[in-house]
């Protein structure tokens, strides 16, 4: 295929601030340098045709609502949003990607929108990150049937080399975060078989709700920890998590920008217990991977990052430790769980962008 639009989307790790996002709190994550890549082009038919290098091939109809197969969804999701009546009928898609799919790195967000980054171009349509992210989001609150909040989306969208994002995500705005130049951020990847994501994900997002309507504010965002103490059972687990997340995540933003580590270590702790006992989003293999990491050569702080339930962990290790800090930690991982994990030093990326046009 001669390709009109080449563009590129990042995945995303996140720092710290996790299930806050749909509770209308924030976040601190970046874009990686793993990314995903989609060439395209239009035709004049009104199908859509995917080749993966990863998944092979796709095709659906862009005139229908029948729903595409397996990861076809997430392109037919974007476009379904937004895709105008004066757009060309069809398209062929080719996709590359470095993104570890289905390990928690928003394989799927980044596809989204490195989609929506393409089609936009070649629809000759300015690029608005923000309302880009806002539609991947809907497509999957709405055709893929993930609850998910913004992060992901608006983190490969908005992505700043060299810097976190502190998104308050009930206002959508953004503030960069430089990460300081004598640490590294490594994600650990578990590489062992995470539960059933979805629906467990989706029961999180219903009981924080429910926390949040059992308190009479409109989010958790709008809750403190003096209220929290008034609910009890699993909606006082939910809600402790995402109100102490929030402060940690200002707490986080404040000490890389000091470069005050000992805080970072104790706060990134903090977050992993808290997802753990509270959101119970952990799993014995992030539980083993925490575990193997805490004593490592060049550890400043670990802990479970993303959706959970399985799937990554992210390290902040002093630069120039990776080697170390990696095979140590990856030994006693697989001494304690016989699975060989993975570890990728990554550093902070741009968000979507066009590689090519003609
Ligand atoms: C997934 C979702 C995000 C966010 C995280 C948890 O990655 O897609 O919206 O909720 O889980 O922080």
């Amino acid at each position: 295929m001669d390709p009109q639009v080449v563009a590129r989307a990042p995945g995303r790790v996140n720092l710290i601030g996790d299930h806050t996002d749909y509770n209308g709190g924030y976040v601190l994550p970046m874009a990686i340098e793993q990314e995903i890549q989609v060439a395209a082009r239009p035709i004049a038919q009104p199908t859509v045709q995917l080749t993966s290098e990863q998944f092979g091939e796709a095709t659906f109809r862009s005139d229908s609502d029948e729903r595409a197969a397996g990861w076809a969804v997430y392109v037919q999701g974007i476009l379904r949003e937004l895709r105008r009546s004066d757009w060309p009928p069809g398209f062929q898609m080719a996709i590359t990607s470095s993104i570890p799919a289905g390990a928690g790195l928003s394989s799927s967000a980044a596809l989204e929108i490195g989609t929506a980054r393409a089609l936009t171009a070649i629809a000759g349509e300015d690029w608005n990150p923000t309302e880009a992210a806002l539609a991947g989001q809907r497509a999957e609150n709405e055709w893929v049937g993930m609850q998910c909040g913004i992060m992901d989306q608006l983190t490969s969208a908005a992505g700043q080399a060299g810097h976190a994002l502190l998104i308050d995500c009930e206002s959508l705005s953004i503030q960069a975060v430089p990460l300081p130049g004598t640490l590294e951020v490594v994600v650990l990847d578990t590489r062992a078989e995470r539960r059933l994501v979805g629906s467990e994900y989706n029961d999180r997002r219903a009981e924080s709700a429910a926390a949040a309507a059992a308190l009479g504010v409109p989010s958790l965002r709008h809750a403190n920890e003096t209220d929290v103490d008034k609910l009890s059972g699993v909606s006082l687990m939910r809600a402790r998590h995402v109100v102490s997340e929030n402060r940690r995540v200002l707490a986080a933003a404040r000490s890389l920008r000091t470069g005050d580590f000992e805080a970072l270590e104790r706060i990134m702790s903090e977050s992993h217990v808290s997802m753990r006992d509270d959101y119970e989003t952990s799993a014995p293999s992030v539980e083993a991977m925490v575990e193997a990491a805490t004593p490592a050569p060049g550890l400043i702080g670990v802990r479970l990052t993303g959706g959970g339930f399985g799937g990554c962990c992210v390290a902040l290790v002093e630069r120039g430790s990776f080697d170390q800090f990696s095979q140590f930690t990856l030994g006693r991982y697989r001494d304690r769980t016989g699975t060989i994990g993975r570890a990728y030093v990554t550093s902070a990326a741009n968000g979507a962008s066009l590689v090519e046009q003609s």
